[in-house]
């Protein structure tokens, strides 16, 4: 599961009128809502300045923690290429979390496929635990990245235990700042999405 937010969102909202801050996040969700598509990731409805995406809903693979952490990378990525109507680059702010999830639609009226449990809100806190224009990877996400990935492609940097969630009780670990990713049939100071896109040919290719 991976979380976002836009850093300042509402100090943000109090210079703008409604229609700056929808056409603000209309851009910008545009670009998200491919990027769904092209990592075959779900998008969790949510209100507002937040966007959710999970994968490994109805199949999990060995690959879902990948393309949740790519997505994020190209959230990013796209971030600094949109500007608020007072001209500063868009800062968001992004965790993501590994675990088991109850998810299904309650109720008749508007039904909706919604997640449930302790996992979900332990993501949510890594979200809020991460900083601007930063992707906080939690422990068991770290985990699943290293343990598919041959050649050590993903660059993670470690934090201090104490900015862990203290939501997430099986302290083994730490949580770590996703930099970056190289895949190795790239050249290095090529764009970040054709590194990904490497990746993601390469999975799709052995799947
Ligand atoms: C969170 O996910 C982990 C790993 O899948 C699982 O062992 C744990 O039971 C989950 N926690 C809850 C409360 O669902």
């Amino acid at each position: 599961m991976l979380f976002s937010d836009i850093v300042g969102f509402t100090s943000i909202c109090s210079t703008a009128t409604p229609f700056m801050v929808i056409s603000m996040l209309e851009m910008l969700y545009k670009d998200f809502d491919e990027f769904c598509g092209f990592f075959d990731v779900y998008k969790v409805e949510t209100i507002g300045d937040a966007y959710c995406v999970a994968s490994g809903l109805h199949r999990a693979g060995i690959y879902d923690a990948h393309k949740v952490a790519w997505m994020a990378l190209r959230m990013i990525d796209a971030c600094s290429k949109h500007n608020t109507h007072d001209g500063q680059h868009i800062k968001m702010r992004i965790g993501i979390h590994t675990g088991t999830v109850l998810a299904g639609v309650v109720g008749r009226k508007m039904p909706r496929y919604c997640l449930f449990g302790h996992n979900v809100t332990i993501a949510n806190k890594f979200e809020s635990g991460s900083v601007e224009c930063k992707i906080n990877i939690s422990p068991t996400t770290k985990n699943w990245l290293i343990k598919h990935d041959d050649y050590n492609n993903f660059d993670l940097h470690a934090r201090d235990p104490s900015c862990l969630p203290k939501e997430y009780t099986n302290a083994e670990g730490t949580c770590y700042f996703l930099e970056g990713y190289s895949h190795p049939t790239v050249e290095c100071d090529a764009k970040v999405e054709h590194h990904i896109e490497a990746a993601m040919n390469q999975i799709n290719e052995t799947n």
